[in-house]
C-alpha cells in the first residue's frame, strides 16, 4: 500500500509517500520561512496564498521522488485540521482532488494525531506509549492507547511550549522560527545566570502553564538584556526553565502510570519542539532513571512534514477508515480522546 500525504497547516507545505511496510519513499518540504521572517512569525494569509503557490510542484516532486506515478497510489492522505484554515483548506482540497480524479480513498488527518504517531513509523513504536506532544499549537501529555484513542492526562492551560520559545525569541529579536533560534544562542549562555518560575511545578497536577514564564522573560528583558552575552544566558536560563517544567511533569505521568500498572512500550516526544537536543537529553535521563525506552522521532520529522500525514494514513487505512470528500476542514480539531 502506497500513501501520499499532504501536509499545509502551517508554515510548510509537505508532501510524502510512505508505504504500509514503513518505508519513506519520498519526503519533500518546502518552508515558508522566509515569506514570514519580516513579520517574525506566520501570516495566515501569507501563509495560505503561499500554499497555494507551492503545492502542485511539491506534491508533483514527492511522486516522482518516490520513483512512481500518481497512479500507483493507493490513497491520498491529507491534514483536515486543526491548523491555519486557509492553507488547511489548499492541502485538503487538493488531497480530496486527487483522490477523486484518481479513484482512490481520501483519508482526512487530524494534524495532532499525526505528530503523536510518528514515532510508530520512525522507532517501531507499540501501544501503549507515553507521549509529551509538543508543537507550535500544543502541548500535552498522552498515554496512547491505540490509533484514536488518547487519554489526555496533563495539557497546557494557556501558551503551547513552542508559542513560549516563539514568543520569547520575538521579545529579544532572535527571528523566526524562535525555537530553533533560542536553542542555537542558549549554548553560549549560562543557565544559571536567571531565576525564572517554573508553574505548576508543586501541585499535584500534570497541566501545564507558560504564560507566567512569558511575562518573567520580559520583565528579565527589560531589566537585564543589554549585550549580546545577556541573551545567551536568558536563552539558557529559559531553556533550562522549560526542561526543568516538562522533565518534572514527565516523571510525575512516568509514576502514574507505574501506578496504574500500565506497561509502557515507550516514552515518546514528538512536534517541533522535539527537535530541541537539550530537551532530547533531558527526557532520555528521565527514561533512564525510569527504565523505560525513549523514542522521539529523527529531529527533520519533528517539525511539519508529508510523512507523518502518509504515516497515519497508513495506519488508518489498515483500519479501513476513510473518509468522504464533503469531510469538511477545521480549524479546531482536538485529539479523539479515550477514557481511563
Ligand atoms: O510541529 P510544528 O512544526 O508545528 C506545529 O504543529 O505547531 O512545531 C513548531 C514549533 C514552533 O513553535 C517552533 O519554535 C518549535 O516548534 N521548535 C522548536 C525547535 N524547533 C522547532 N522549539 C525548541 N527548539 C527547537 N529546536
Ligand atoms: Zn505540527
Amino acid at each position: 500500500m502506497r500513501i501520499l500525504g499532504i501536509e499545509s497547516s502551517c508554515d510548510e507545505t509537505a508532501a510524502a509517500v510512505v508505504t504500509d511496510d514503513r518505508a519513506v519513499l519520498s519526503n519533500v518540504i518546502y518552508s515558508q520561512t522566509l515569506e514570514h521572517l519580516a513579520y517574525s512569525g506566520v501570516v495566515p494569509e501569507i501563509a495560505a496564498r503561499a500554499h497555494l503557490e507551492k503545492i502542485d510542484i511539491v506534491v508533483k516532486k514527492a511522486i516522482t521522488d518516490a520513483g512512481m506515478t500518481a497512479s500507483d497510489l493507493d490513497a491520498v492522505a491529507g491534514t483536515c485540521g486543526p491548523g491555519l484554515i486557509g492553507g488547511v483548506i489548499v492541502g485538503a482540497t487538493f488531497a480530496k482532488a486527487m483522490s477523486f480524479s484518481l479513484g482512490i480513498p481520501f483519508i482526512a488527518i487530524n494534524h495532532i494525531e499525526a505528530h503523536a504517531l510518528c514515532a510508530r513509523l520512525t522507532n517501531d513504536v507499540n501501544f501503549p506509549y507515553l507521549l509529551l506532544l509538543a508543537s507550535g499549537g500544543h502541548c500535552q501529555i498522552c498515554i496512547a492507547h491505540g490509533v484514536e484513542q488518547f487519554e489526555i492526562i496533563g495539557k497546557t492551560l494557556d501558551d503551547s511550549v513552542g508559542e513560549s520559545f516563539d514568543k520569547a525569541a520575538k521579545m529579544m529579536d532572535l527571528g523566526y522560527p524562535g525555537g530553533p533560534a533560542v536553542e542555537k544562542l542558549s549554548h553560549n549562555g549560562n543557565p544559571d545566570r536567571f531565576n525564572l518560575p517554573r508553574p505548576l511545578c508543586s501541585k499535584d497536577s500534570l497541566d501545564f502553564s507558560f504564560s507566567g514564564l512569558k511575562t518573567a522573560v520580559r520583565i528579565t528583558i527589560e531589566k537585564h538584556i543589554q549585550s549580546e552575552q545577556d541573551k545567551a544566558d536568558l536563552c539558557a536560563s529559559f531553556q533550562r526553565t522549560v526542561n526543568d517544567v516538562l522533565s518534572y511533569k514527565m516523571s510525575s505521568a512516568l509514576c502514574l502510570c507505574k501506578s496504574r500498572n500500565i506497561n509502557l512500550d515507550a516514552v515518546v516526544i514528538s512536534g517541533g519542539v522535539a527537535a530541541n537536543k537539550s530537551i532530547r537529553n533531558s527526557m532520555q535521563l528521565i527514561c533512564n532513571r525510569h527504565e523505560v525506552r525513549f523514542c522521539a522521532p529523527p529531529i527533520n520529522l519533528c517539525t511539519d512534514n508529508g510523512v507523518m500525514i502518509a504515516w497515519n494514513g497508513v495506519e488508518k487505512a489498515r483500519d479501513n477508515k476513510f473518509d468522504d470528500l464533503d469531510f469538511r476542514p477545521r480549524p479546531r480539531w482536538p485529539l479523539k480522546e479515550t477514557a481511563a
